[in-house]
């Protein structure tokens, strides 16, 4: 590895400081993995049947091995490559990308914290805090991506810090599988987990009723089992419609669309 001119040397192990372990000795030539079974295999044809090339269904099919084994393993890594004919580099290069693909097991729940700059100003690292002491044991406070409980099982929980849940105007937000729950307290997250690791599956303050991580992903993957109850809901909150309200009291209205809309930029054909 070179490191550019004026960062930190290498730490001897061919990482640079704070560079992450990636296992990438998965042989190249493998039959296909045995952690997927049958209907995981139709359901991975069915993805990829959508996209003109293959490749394309990488992101959908990360998500279906991790609705699977609730992260993305080696045997993860492995099968997408071997179904999408990619190597598997080119498929740990993109799951160690992207945060929602997880490098170790998850609990049945995730709950993600927003600490980005609004929400922790109004309260989203003292939710962090309370949560992480809540969630440890006394002295061991739970790190991000760690599961108080073991994952998987029922009432197990993921906890990790997240960056803008694009939910601003309802900060300090928090998401359980990637579902809202707005205008949180130390006190009202602290009452969630707890609620979780009882087994109960608290209403999110907008969007689908809660199931599990699992679930979740395989509707990421495009998969529904229960397509209703996945978009039952309300995802509509009066913060979120007080612009148009205000719009609709004063007479606001967007500039009219030109007749002819304005020619786009040449833009440089990819090869
Ligand atoms: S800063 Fe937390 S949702 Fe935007």
């Amino acid at each position: 590895m070179t490191l550019p001119e004026g960062q930190p040397e290498s730490l001897g192990n061919g990482l640079a400081p704070g560079e992450v372990h990636w296992d990438p000795a998965v042989p190249e030539q493998s039959p296909l993995t045995p952690v997927f079974d049958e209907v995981t295999r139709r359901r991975t044809a069915e993805i990829i049947a959508r996209y003109p090339q293959s490749r394309s269904a990488l992101l959908p099919l990360l998500h279906l091995v991790q609705s699977v084994e609730g992260y993305v393993s080696q045997d993860g890594i492995r099968y997408c490559a071997e179904v999408l004919e990619l190597s598997t580099a080119e498929v740990s290069a993109v799951a160690t990308f992207y945060t929602m693909y997880k490098r170790t097991p998850c609990g049945e729940h995730l709950v993600s914290v927003c600490t980005n700059t609004l929400c922790a100003a109004l309260g989203g690292d003292e939710v962090y805090a309370r949560l992480s002491q809540r969630l440890g044991s006394p002295g061991k406070p739970l790190g991000h991506e760690e599961t108080a409980g073991e994952p998987g099982t029922p009432g197990s929980v993921t906890l990790e810090h997240a960056e803008c849940l694009a939910a601003c105007d309802f900060a300090p937000v928090l998401q359980v599988n990637y579902e809202y729950f707005d205008n949180q307290t130390a006190e009202s997250a602290t009452a969630l987990v707890d609620a979780l690791r009882r087994g109960e599956r608290p209403m999110p303050t907008r969007g689908a009723p809660l199931t599990d991580l699992r679930t979740v992903e395989l509707e990421l993957a495009g998969i529904f089992p229960d397509l209703a109850a996945a978009v039952t809901g309300n995802s509509m909150a009066p913060e979120t419609l007080r612009g148009a309200q205000m719009a609709t009291q004063h007479g606001w209205t967007a500039p009219a669309m030109p007749d002819t809309p304005p020619a786009l930029p040449n833009v440089p054909e990819k090869k």
